[in-house]
């Protein structure tokens, strides 16, 4: 396992995901019964924008770069978590999934995060192990979700899955996914998926689709900031296997302001 996220930690790809992400916790969060979140694939949990691997690939200025200079009321949750974070009023640090998904937790809720690899594990323990709500496992995201499906203590769940697709993730999420629905068929699944042209993402759409069975019960949701090519990501995606009652029509306008924001040069 050679991905590590800090290269690409609060890119456009990571703002689209993490808009998305936040929007659904607050819709999910309108019910007042307890809500258990996963998140399969977490990563580290925040980054630091000034260390190499984010100074390298300068990929975060056409991201939270360009929402930080943004004062739109739509991301002022994200643009207000980070802010939190970087309290000296200079953008340093930029938070992952857990991070944002930890800070929505209310005292009814409880969050899962998996992760498989050494380096984001250690950080991953030493922010959340001590969080009576949290549950840090290093595990296997995709074994670990069938295990853990249906959650004790909670009827409702959202499952974010952020896989780094290098090897053999497409074939994971097509296992995983009928098997994780067979064992709690209300979950809200949020599967965020690269993007390199309209066409090439297609297949996974529709074989997602095909899985879930019901066309009604999923959401693609996805952004184009750069000309369509197949060798480079230009595009993010977010699949959404059943959306709260509304999500849609909220998110469709948002979606298309985000992507306009977030062309890359
Ligand atoms: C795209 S990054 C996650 C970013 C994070 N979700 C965020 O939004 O901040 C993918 C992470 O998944 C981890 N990973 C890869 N395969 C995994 C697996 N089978 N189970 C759990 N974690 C895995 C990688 O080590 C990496 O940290």
């Amino acid at each position: 396992m050679n991905y590590l996220h800090h290269y690409h930690a609060g890119n456009f790809a990571d703002i689209f995901k993490h808009f998305v992400l936040l929007e659904l916790i607050a819709f999910l969060q309108r019910k007042d019964t307890p809500l258990a979140m996963f998140d399969t694939h977490a990563g580290a949990g925040i980054y630091d924008l000034t260390a190499t691997p984010s100074q390298k690939t300068g990929e975060w200025k056409g991201g939270i770069g360009k929402l930080w200079e943004s004062k739109a009321p739509e991301w002022a949750a994200l643009l207000s978590l980070v802010q939190s974070i970087n309290d000296d009023g200079n953008l340093r640090l930029y938070p992952g999934s857990p991070f944002i998904m930890a800070e929505q937790l209310r005292l009814i809720d409880e969050l899962t995060l998996c992760e498989v690899s050494d380096g984001p594990m250690k950080h991953l323990r030493y922010n959340f192990g001590n969080e009576r709500r949290i549950h840090v496992h290093q595990r296997d995201g995709y074994e670990a979700l069938v295990a853990l499906l249906p959650p004790k203590t909670a009827k409702r769940a959202l499952i974010h899955i952020d896989p780094p697709f290098e090897q053999d993730d497409y074939a994971r999420l097509y296992d995983t996914i009928p098997k994780a629905l067979h064992r709690f068929r209300q979950g809200v699944f949020a599967i965020w998926y690269p993007v390199k042209t309209h066409a090439s993402a297609l297949p996974f759409v529709n074989k997602m689709r095909k899985l879930v069975g019901d066309d009604e019960k999923v959401l693609n949701l996805s952004i184009m900031t750069g000309p369509e090519n197949t060798l480079a990501m230009n595009g993010s995606g977010m699949l959404i296997i059943n959306p709260p009652f509304g999500f849609a029509e909220h998110m469709k306008p948002r979606i298309a302001k985000l992507e306009k924001l977030l062309q890359q040069n």
